[in-house]
């Protein structure tokens, strides 16, 4: 049996995304004391991927955004940090998925503790999920929203994407078992 052809790769592009009160735009090197701040948290980690450090290292700021130049050379930027009074306070990104899943992508955001409320995630996921509809080939978006979390699941909700279903056990997080929710915004919900 054939390999399946690898699907072109997917960037979110390199201009900022102009929002109310925020910009989105790529991580740079100097980010990185703005990165550890606000990513430095035990409140964030917790409700993201593992791969996301705890602590939030120096070392770590720094392989970020080398990593992050690395995928804008390749044509393939996925990530974005969400710029807030001119400082690199979070970030939103989509994970491009592959195979028959190749219409969809996964979507996360995370946005530093002292921003919290101000309905800036809200506003930067509708503003990335607009984007990648209007410029990719991706027909679905979906976010995996760990059951502890109720402020995502509002964010997700405001922000037009629809709670699929709860994926019951689906988590180990912080030495804990729980459900999450899936939802999902597809191109033809407009
Ligand atoms: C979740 C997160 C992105 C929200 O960012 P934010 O900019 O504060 O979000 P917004 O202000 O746009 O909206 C938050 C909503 O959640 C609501 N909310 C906050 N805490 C809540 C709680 N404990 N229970 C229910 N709703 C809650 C707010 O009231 C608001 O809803 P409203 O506008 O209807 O009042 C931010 O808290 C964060 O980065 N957390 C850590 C990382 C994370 O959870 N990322 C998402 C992974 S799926």
């Amino acid at each position: 049996m054939s390999g399946a052809t690898p699907p072109p790769a997917v960037t979110v592009g390199a201009a900022p995304l102009v929002g109310e009160g925020f910009v989105l735009r790529p991580w740079r090197p100097g980010d990185e004391d703005a990165l550890i701040r606000h990513a430095d948290d035990r409140g964030v980690w917790r409700n993201l991927t593992d791969h996301f450090p705890h602590p939030y290292t120096r070392e770590a700021a720094y392989l970020w955004i080398a990593s992050q130049l690395e995928a804008e050379q390749k044509g393939a930027l996925c990530n974005l940090a969400i710029e807030v009074g001119g400082e690199a306070c979070g970030g939103i990104g989509i994970q491009p998925f592959t195979d028959l899943a190749c219409k969809g992508a996964e979507i996360g955001y995370w946005l530093g503790r002292s921003h919290w409320g101000a309905g800036i995630a809200t506003r930067a996921l509708r503003l990335l999920t607009a984007h990648v509809f209007s410029t990719t080939d991706r027909e679905r978006l979906q976010a995996t929203v760990l059951a502890w979390n109720p402020a995502s699941c509002r964010v997700a909700e405001k922000a037009g994407y629809q709670c699929e279903g709860t994926l019951r056990n689906s988590i180990f997080k912080d030495g804990e078992l729980i459900d999450s929710y899936l939802y999902a915004r597809i191109r033809a919900d407009g």
